[in-house]
């Protein structure tokens, strides 16, 4: 199978992260798939957005965690991108609606790294089933623990296991806890010994972030990794065209 394209926070090399326009540009790109965050608000709503705060990425400041969904709204996510003015924050509902009819993948990283939105694990399946995106969805999170409580509500629920530093024969951790996939920091995955490997014999997809360098993608690609996370889709699709 060649190496999917997943569009790291949507197209967002060109457009401002984790919002409508930038996933908009991610189907146009013919991406396989699209990366986002979730965090929560302050009135139980799922946020799609990065960090823990807006500071960085709108007009406004404050801790999502303490912001309603209304409040969140009405700030500008456009980031100073070029041609972009007025972005709304999306609700994870807004792009399941969105790209509910293609056919795109959607990893839903789940921020749960600093601030722990309790029962947001029962939130996200339950949107997964009222908007039918049951095997659309592959849920990851640096707190593997909510992972497990995904499974525990979902037990069809795909997870893939995030992690950034180097670690031995990672493929028994994931098969441990019957993980579908590895989202490995892309240095690591092509890095440490074995890990390609160990993975395919043991059936765990190897899904790198974020890869931006047209080389290392194809360095992935030719490894036969199942999927590519980065923020230029385009390039990506074009570096591996030939593999
Ligand atoms: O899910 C891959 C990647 O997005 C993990 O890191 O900080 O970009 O969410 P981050
Ligand atoms: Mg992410």
């Amino acid at each position: 199978m060649p190496t999917k394209i997943w569009a790291h926070r949507g197209a967002s090399g060109y457009a401002p992260e984790n919002t409508i326009p930038s996933f908009k540009l991610a189907v146009e790109q013919k991406a396989d798939g699209v990366e986002l965050d979730v965090h929560m608000s302050s009135d139980g709503k799922l946020m799609v957005i990065h960090d823990e705060t807006v500071d960085r990425t709108s007009n406004g400041s404050g801790r999502v965690v303490d912001m309603t969904c209304q409040e969140l709204k009405k700030l500008d996510f456009s980031n100073g991108m070029p041609g972009y003015a007025n972005v709304r924050i999306p609700t994870l509902k807004e792009v399941y609606g969105l790209l509910k009819n293609t056919g795109l993948i959607i990893n839903v990283e789940v921020k749960c790294d600093v601030v722990v939105y309790y029962g947001i694990w029962d939130k996200l399946i339950e949107l997964e089933r009222e908007m039918g995106m049951q095997g659309r969805i592959i849920y990851s999170s640096f707190n593997h623990f909510v992972l497990m409580k995904l499974r525990e509500i979902d037990p069809k629920a795909k997870i893939g296991l995030l992690y950034a530093e180097a670690m031995v024969d990672p493929w028994i951790y994931a098969s441990y806890l019957h993980a579908d996939a590895i989202h490995p920091h892309y240095r690591v995955a092509l890095d440490c010994p074995g890990v390609i490997d160990g993975c395919k014999k043991n059936g765990i997809a190897i899904h790198p972030w974020t890869c931006n360098d047209e080389q290392v993608v194809c360095d992935l690609a030719a490894a036969g990794i199942e999927a590519v996370i980065t923020n230029y889709p385009d390039k990506a699709r074009e570096a591996i065209k030939n593999i």
